[in-house]
Order: structure tokens, then C-alpha cells, then sequence
């Protein structure tokens, strides 16, 4: 068999791993009280608990087909309509809202809470804050705030108004710790902590600002009937009356617009490789790539409405991590928490997890794992499922496969001009928002991503 033969094969067997374990996951799940798996691989009844190792055998050895037990009465191959439909269901990747808004909100988030909301007050606390921050008696006014609870769970219908509440809270809370002109505080009071908290949980991650408050919940179209693009978009929250501060988010979210393409892309390569092994994804590798590009020509329209002399002392330090602060009324302990960055966005862990960029393991990717927890949860799952998904780094698709890189590396290429010109010719202080060193973890990650190419 030849190498290119040989890696197509290595491919197929890998997918096909994948797809007995979704599908496994599809069918066993909460169905075997007993443990006993429904599914038998030739013949053979396993044991719900050894049925992934026993896939991984059998793909090892042989491409037999899987096939259903007697009592299920139903025949599966991997190209049947019943395994597609497995994967399809249990698939974070293959939902739809994903391939038209990419990791920004199916619909357009909340700008305002309904009239007569119990929350509406934090609309006016929102609008005013920008102001009120210029008052060194902020800190006093803050602590005075009667910010009413969340009530309730969170559901599909009122998760707009929790997300546009976490936002308002959010905001005030990382205003407070961080007031420019004031030194950090170390306390952060209790109405703003325990509902800060209380949101936080029901949204499954840290209580602090991230870049999904800041960036994915935090925008509007002028009109919904045109795309999700700079002019006709603009933010919800801010910290600043400065436009650069709205440039700096809105650019944010047009690159995030912009991965709709990769994520269908991605989806339409894994629905190719369930439906047919031998499909050509050049196709949709050479989407992805416009794609990147595209976000490349945006990201580089920072200077536009951004002074590089201001951005450092203005507005970027109310974005920055906490350090020892207690939260009143939760816990009486300090905490340490990641300040919003773009590197809890998840565009570029999905790349890298589809071009499977080998990202050493060092005290500088261990920040990256850590990026995770401050997105939201159904993006985290998504990307693990993008993880799984084989390599397609085959001499056939040298061509597509080399320009996806070339474009990654072009947007970190960029990406690292500006934390140059916009942090680091303005501060000593090596770190991020996020906390991390950034000068040499950006730079390690780029000289990663170039020598991935074929
Ligand atoms: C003036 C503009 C920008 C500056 C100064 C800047 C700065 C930084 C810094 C310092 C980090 C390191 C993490 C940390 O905060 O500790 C970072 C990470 C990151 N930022 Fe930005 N950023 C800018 C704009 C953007 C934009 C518009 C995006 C688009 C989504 C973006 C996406 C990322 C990503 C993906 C990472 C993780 C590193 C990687 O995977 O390459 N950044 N940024």
C-alpha cells in the first residue's frame, strides 16, 4: 500500500473510531441499567464499559462494519441514515446555529431589559457607569447600589436577559476593582459580589467579566438587515466614552461573525467524512482559509479608531485579571481570576484543534488550557469535539492544508504587532489581561503554527 494510500486509511479508521464512540454514546447513554451495551461488534455481546477499547481494536485490525444486536432488530453500517442521525444528534458541531453565527448568539443579544423588569435598573447603571467612573466617589456610590438577584433558574427563553445581566454586573464589578487612577481593591463588596456570583454560576463559569460579556453578549446592529459587520454594529456596555474602546470590542466581533464560515466548514468536513470515506475536503479546507483571511483584513483595521497611546492607560485596565480580592459575602478567601482577552475566544482553539497545531506542553500552553474555563460551556464542548475529529494533515491536501497555516499564522502575525504596539512599547509589566507573558507566549504559539506546515 503507499504512504498516501496508507495516511487516507489511517484517516478513515481513525473517523471511524470516533464515530463507534459517539455513536455508542448515542444509543448507550442512560439505555443499559445493567451496563450491557445494546450494541454487539461481530457477534459478540460487550460490555458497555469495554466498548471503546474494543472499537479501537477492531479498527486497528479491520475495517469490519458494526453491527446492531438481534434485539435491536436494526442492521447499522457506518454509511447508514441511522448512524448519520446518531452522530448528527449527539453533535455540539453539527447544530445549526453555529455554521450561520458562528460563537455570537443565535439571535442578536438584548440591549435593554424589558420595561417594568425588575433588572431594568441595571440599564441606567450601565449607561451611567462610563461616567460615574471619572468621580473619584465611585467606589462609594458602587458600594451603595441595590442591585435586585437574579430569581429563578436560567432557561431557554430568559437566557438573553441572564447573559445582558451577567454584562451589567460584569462590568460594574471589574470597574470597581480596577478604577483607573485608583489602586486595585482588594475587597469586592458584597451587592455586587453575590449577584455576580449567583449569575456566574448559572452561566457555568468564573465570576468575573470575560471575553464573552465583553465581546460576544456585548453589541447591536444598527439595521438587522444587514450583516454583523463594523458600521453597522456597535456596543451595548462600555468604560470608557471613548469610541477607540467601542473599535477595540466591535473588531472583536466581526472576526467572531466571520468563523461562522470555519465552524460550517468544519461541520460540512465531518458530515463528508461520516457519509463517505473517500470524500475530497479540499473544498471546505479552502473555505476555512478565506475564512482566516478575511478575519486577517479585519483584525488589521485596529488603527483605524485605536490610539496605541491610549488604549494601555484607559480602558484596557479595567479589563485586567484580579489579584486577591475577596469576594464579600461568598467566600472569605482571596481569589485569583483571568482578566477578559481575546484568548478565551474560541476561534483559534478551534483551528488548532482541527489543524491538531501541536502546542507544547509548558508552564505558557498550561494558560491556554486554563482560557477554557472562562468560555462559555457548549464552546468548550465544541471544541473537544473538534479535538477528536482525525487529522487531516495529508499530503493530498498539502496545498489548502499549508494556506490554513499561512493565514493563522498571518492573524497571529498581526495579533502580536499589536500586543507590541498597543502594551508592550507603553508598559514594563510582562503580562496580559488574561495574565498571561504574553511577548513570548504569543510568539511561541506563532513559531508552532508555521512549523505545522507540510
Ligand atoms: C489592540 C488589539 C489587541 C491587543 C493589544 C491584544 C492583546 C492580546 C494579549 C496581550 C494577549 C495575550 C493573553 C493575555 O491577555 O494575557 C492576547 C491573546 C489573544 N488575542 Fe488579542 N489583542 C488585540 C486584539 C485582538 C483581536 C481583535 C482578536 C480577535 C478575536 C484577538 C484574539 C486573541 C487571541 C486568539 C489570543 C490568544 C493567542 C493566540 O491564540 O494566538 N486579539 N491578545
Amino acid at each position: 500500500m503507499s504512504e498516501h494510500a496508507q495516511r487516507g486509511r489511517k484517516i478513515r479508521l481513525e473517523h471511524r473510531l470516533q464515530f463507534l464512540k459517539n455513536l455508542h454514546w448515542a444509543i448507550c447513554r442512560e439505555q443499559t441499567p445493567k451496563g450491557v451495551c445494546p450494541l454487539n461488534i461481530k457477534g459478540t455481546p460487550v460490555y458497555h464499559r469495554h466498548i471503546e477499547q474494543s472499537a479501537e481494536l477492531i479498527l486497528c485490525f479491520s475495517e469490519e462494519r458494526i453491527m446492531m444486536t438481534e434485539t435491536q432488530g436494526q442492521r447499522f453500517t457506518g454509511k447508514s441514515d441511522t448512524g448519520v442521525a446518531a452522530i448528527t444528534e449527539d453533535s455540539e458541531l453539527l447544530k445549526l446555529g453555529y455554521a450561520k453565527r458562528g460563537f455570537l448568539p443565535e439571535a442578536d443579544p438584548l440591549t435593554a431589559f424589558p420595561t417594568g423588569s425588575r433588572y431594568a435598573v441595571l440599564d441606567e447603571i450601565g449607561r451611567d457607569l462610563p461616567s460615574r467612573l471619572y468621580d473619584t466617589g465611585f467606589r462609594a456610590y458602587a458600594r451603595d447600589i441595590e442591585i435586585p438577584g437574579w430569581q429563578g433558574l436560567v432557561t431557554d427563553e430568559n437566557l438573553p436577559q441572564l447573559r445582558l445581566y451577567y454584562v451589567r454586573v460584569g462590568f460594574l464589578a471589574s470597574a470597581y476593582v480596577n478604577q483607573v487612577g485608583e489602586e486595585p481593591a482588594k475587597v469586592l463588596p458584597r451587592n455586587i459580589a453575590v449577584p455576580l456570583v449567583q449569575a456566574a454560576k448559572l452561566l457555568e463559569r468564573p465570576p468575573i467579566l470575560s471575553y464573552d460579556g465583553y465581546a460576544l453578549y456585548n453589541w447591536k446592529r444598527f439595521r438587522k438587515d444587514q450583516p454583523i459587520r463594523l458600521g453597522n454594529i456597535d456596543t451595548l456596555q462600555n468604560f470608557v466614552q471613548m469610541y477607540d474602546e467601542h473599535w477595540f470590542i466591535l473588531v472583536h466581533v466581526e472576526i467572531e461573525a466571520i468563523a461562522a464560515d470555519i465552524l460550517a466548514a468544519i461541520a460540512s468536513v465531518k458530515r463528508k467524512l461520516v457519509e463517505n470515506d473517500d470524500a475530497d475536503l479540499s473544498p471546505e479546507l479552502w473555505r476555512i482559509e478565506d475564512a482566516v483571511q478575511r478575519q486577517v483584513g479585519v483584525l488589521k483595521r485596529i488603527p483605524e479608531h485605536m490610539d496605541s497611546s491610549l488604549y494601555y492607560k484607559t480602558f484596557r485596565p479595567y479589563i485586567r485579571f484580579f489579584e486577591n480580592v475577596t469576594y464579600e459575602g461568598v467566600d472569605q478567601a482571596p481569589i485569583q481570576f483571568r482578566g477578559e482577552t481575546g484568548a478565551q475566544s474560541s476561534i483559534m482553539p478551534i483551528l488548532v484543534a482541527f489543524m491538531k497545531v501541536p502546542h507544547q506542553q509548558s508552564l505558557l500552553t498550561d494558560h491556554l488550557a486554563d482560557m477554557r474555563k472562562y468560555m462559555p460551556l457548549r464552546h468548550r464542548q465544541l471544541i473537544e469535539e473538534v479535538e477528536v475529529m482525525p487529522d487531516i494533515r495529508n499530503p493530498s491536501y498539502k496545498e489548502p492544508y499549508n494556506a490554513i497555516l499561512d493565514a493563522m499564522s498571518a492573524f497571529r502575525k498581526v495579533h502580536y504587532g499589536w500586543a507590541e504596539e498597543y502594551i508592550n512599547r507603553w508598559t514594563g509589566d510582562p503580562r496580559g489581561t488574561g495574565g498571561t507573558p504574553y511577548i513570548q507566549w504569543l510568539k511561541q504559539m506563532l513559531l508552532e503554527t508555521e512549523a505545522r506546515r507540510l
